[in-house]
């Protein structure tokens, strides 16, 4: 196994696509695909693709290409797709609520194991099949479970406290849709933030710029 520390970031960014996409072939019962055949579908050139699996290691075989089930197995494994680390949700409101039922937590990597709000009215409340409960037990809580990410679905100006006490708490990871900027205030926190208005925005500027 090559050493995951000299992956470039652009392909860190793939391994999803790529996972995601090979998963896809399995539903549709492909067992193997070229490289040629993989690039067609997946919009890079072969030579990309060569690339990026071959960081860690290649998994094709000349003259016969990929195979399916292998590959996504070890690009799961490269990922880490087993572990199921621990992961905490806070703000279950319209956004909490969806994200967290609709999300089929251990497929991405991660088990579900806490969902907290301020709202005293929320508590007790179960969303796929996990009881919301008060933030005043949130310490308690990171104390026996250990959760090590965090997906935060709560309005940016309640967002600094609440990390630092998650961080404090040994979070170490956020899937941050809060709006709130963790990494110019936290240090060596791992961070991936989700703005759909952008999403949304660059889509509205293409189509008004390119869609003519
Ligand atoms: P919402 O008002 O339905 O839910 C927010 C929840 O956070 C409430 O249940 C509230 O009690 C809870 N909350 C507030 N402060 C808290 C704290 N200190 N600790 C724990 N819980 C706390 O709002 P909605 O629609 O679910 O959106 C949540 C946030 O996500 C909003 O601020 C919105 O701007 C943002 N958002 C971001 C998106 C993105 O793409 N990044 C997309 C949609 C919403």
């Amino acid at each position: 196994m090559p050493n995951k520390d000299y992956i470039s970031n652009s392909v860190i960014r793939r391994l999803p696509r790529y996972y995601r996409f090979l998963g896809q072939l399995q539903k549709e019962g492909t067992t193997k695909i070229s490289s040629a055949e993989l690039s067609a579908r997946m919009k890079l050139t072969a030579s990309q693709i060569r690339q990026d699996l071959n960081c860690f290691g290649g998994f094709g075989q000349q003259g016969y290409g990929y195979n399916v089930d292998i590959l996504r197995r070890e690009v799961g494994v490269i990922i880490g797709v087993e572990r199921k680390i621990k992961t905490v949700l806070i703000g279950a409101g319209n956004l909490g609520k969806a994200f967290a039922s609709y999300f089929d937590f251990p497929k991405y990597g991660c088990e579900l194991v806490g969902i907290f709000d301020i709202d005293p009215q929320l508590v007790g409340a179960e969303i796929a099949g996990i009881p919301i409960d008060n933030m005043t037990k949130l310490t308690a809580f990171c104390a026996g479970e250990n959760p090590e990410i965090a997906v935060l679905c709560i309005p940016k100006n309640s967002a600094a406290e609440v990390c630092e006490m998650l961080v404090e708490n040994g979070v170490k990871a956020f899937l941050n849709f809060s709006h709130y900027d963790i990494n110019l205030h936290f240090d060596g926190i791992i961070t991936e933030n989700v703005h759909m208005g952008d999403s949304l925005l660059t889509l509205v500027y293409n189509v008004n710029n390119r869609g003519k």
